[in-house]
């Protein structure tokens, strides 16, 4: 609503992918000229002023724009595609995605993305996780954000989609959904939030002949907003958490490889919000399970640290007991601690 200026929770999210024990492999093979690109390819090192060209974006709609203020943990709902990456930095990426190793262990699929690369790794993908993980990117997808993020955690780091069209049919085929609010029958997958405060998309595969494949925004009042997908090296940053969408089809062109990687706020004291209901199906649990509760003790260790450092201050300030303050501090803790417990769940 417009004008709100009281943070309200978020809406609970929509279950993205099978929440299934054992996790799904794609049914199709990939086409061979993916892997052999890969494998010709001259592999580097990450070297931010070679691989990142970061131009911000031209606009960012913010939330107040569409009926959102005072919702999410940023001023910055979604940007327009802004450059990030060069191109020798996307044919790196594109060469670990389709690398031996990474297709060995990391894919997955799940009802809307049949063919996924997730959790590839700093030993499997160095190039990838240094670039996600380097200070200038870090830098640049927390300036169109709007607050400062860092990646959620290595698993996440980075989710790859891969859509490819083995014939002349376009990349993907539009048929008539029912219950599809947009009635163009053009929707790839179904309106939800995300798992994730923030998302960052970017572009691997030249989408020059392509039409569609916009993310497509609910308003406040109902409205659907429709911004722009990104092209080969530029980004669109998302706070996909806190605001309904969907991905667009998109048609014609020969594949279409999007990367996501998941971000959260950097500070242990705003509001983390991530629940693990849109991954648990397409993850290695014990691997994810692991990285999540290491950051959320992580955040606590912190909070818990700053609390003792502000009661010592006051000690020594010979202020009295705040008891109020205590019990609302600690009741927040509490709620972070059952938070967490929500999210591990099964065996
Ligand atoms: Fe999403």
């Amino acid at each position: 609503m417009p004008g709100l200026l009281v943070a309200q929770p978020p809406p609970a999210p929509h279950v993205i992918g099978p929440a299934t024990k054992n996790v799904t492999l794609p049914s199709e093979p990939l086409p061979q000229y993916l892997l052999d690109q890969a494998r010709s390819t001259r592999r580097e090192e990450f070297y931010a002023p070679k691989h990142i060209n970061f131009q911000p974006p031209a606009n960012i709609v913010s939330m107040k724009e569409i009926g959102l203020e005072g919702h999410g943990i940023s001023p910055n709902a979604v940007s327009e595609p802004f450059r990030l990456f060069t191109d020798e930095a996307v044919q790196q990426i594109r060469a670990e995605v389709f690398s031996e190793e990474v297709l060995k262990d990391c894919r997955f699929a799940s009802t809307f993305n049949k063919q996924m690369v997730r959790g590839m790794g700093p030993a499997r993908a160095p190039f990838t996780y240094a670039a996600w993980n380097s200070p200038e990117l870090i830098a640049a997808v927390s300036k169109v954000a709007g607050i400062d993020v860092v990646p959620s955690f290595d698993f996440e780091v980075a989710n790859i989609n891969i859509s490819v069209n083995s014939g002349d049919k376009p990349v993907a085929e539009p048929k008539k959904e029912d219950g599809n609010p947009l009635g163009d029958g053009l929707s790839s997958v179904a309106w939800h939030y995300d798992s994730f405060p923030f998302v960052c998309v970017v572009m691997l595969s030249d989408c020059t002949d392509m039409v569609g494949g916009e993310t497509a925004l609910r308003t406040s009042s109902g409205e659907i907003m429709k911004v722009r997908g990104p092209a080969m090296g530029t980004a669109v940053v998302l706070q996909g958490r806190y605001i309904e969408h969907q991905a667009l089809k998109a048609l014609g062109g020969r594949e279409r490889i999007s990367m996501v990687t998941c971000f959260r706020p950097k500070s242990p004291h705003v509001r983390d919000e991530t629940v693990l209901t849109g991954v648990r199906g397409i993850s290695h649990k014990s691997e994810m399970y692991t990285q999540y509760t290491e950051y959320r003790l992580e955040i606590l260790e912190e909070r818990v640290r700053a609390k003792q450092k502000s009661e010592r201050t006051r000690v020594a300030a010979r202020r009295p007991f705040d008891t109020e303050e205590t019990r609302r501090w600690l009741i927040e803790q509490r709620a972070f601690i059952d938070s967490t417990l929500e999210e591990l769940t099964g065996e």
